[in-house]
């Protein structure tokens, strides 16, 4: 089995970007830790980040055509892009959302996801290892 890992805008800055509200985990080690979850776990995985909304269209065009899992971090657009939500309810395998912060525990505009309805399921607050946790699901799910 292969997932797309995609992350929205800003993810690139992981490390630098506000420690505070996101930890000290680099965009790399996010990288690092993906690929080292999906290996042992025996199932393939490709990161990707980028902080263009057409891209990750494309990204979750790509992941309905050919049937793949998404682990999707949309980052701001979560909270308003409707090109991104009808994009990824294009997607006919599981899509887990995620977020490394607890976007209840923050501003009231990060509470409203126009992703979490059309998610098979989100995992929010737990930090980096959320999408550890959401690739242990999807592999488990699979069997
Ligand atoms: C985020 C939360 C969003 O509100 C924010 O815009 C991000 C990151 C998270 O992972 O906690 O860029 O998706």
């Amino acid at each position: 089995m292969k997932v797309l890992v995609l992350n929205g805008p800003n993810l690139g800055r992981l490390g630098k970007r506000e420690p505070a509200v996101y930890g000290s985990t680099t965009y790399a080690d996010l990288v690092s830790l993906c690929e080292g979850t999906a290996k042992e776990l025996g199932i393939d995985v490709e990161v990707r980040q980028t902080d263009h909304e057409g891209e990750m269209v494309g990204w979750l065009h790509e992941a309905a055509d050919h049937g793949l899992p998404v682990v999707l971090n949309a980052a701001a657009w979560t909270h308003y892009s409707v090109a991104v939500r009808d994009a990824a309810s294009q997607v006919e395998a599981p899509l887990i959302e995620v977020h490394i912060s607890n976007v209840h525990k923050r501003e009231e505009f990060r509470a409203r996801s126009y992703l979490s309805d059309i998610a098979t399921g989100v995992v929010v607050g737990l930090g980096v290892r959320g999408y550890a946790l959401a690739l242990r699901w999807l592999a488990e799910e699979s069997v």
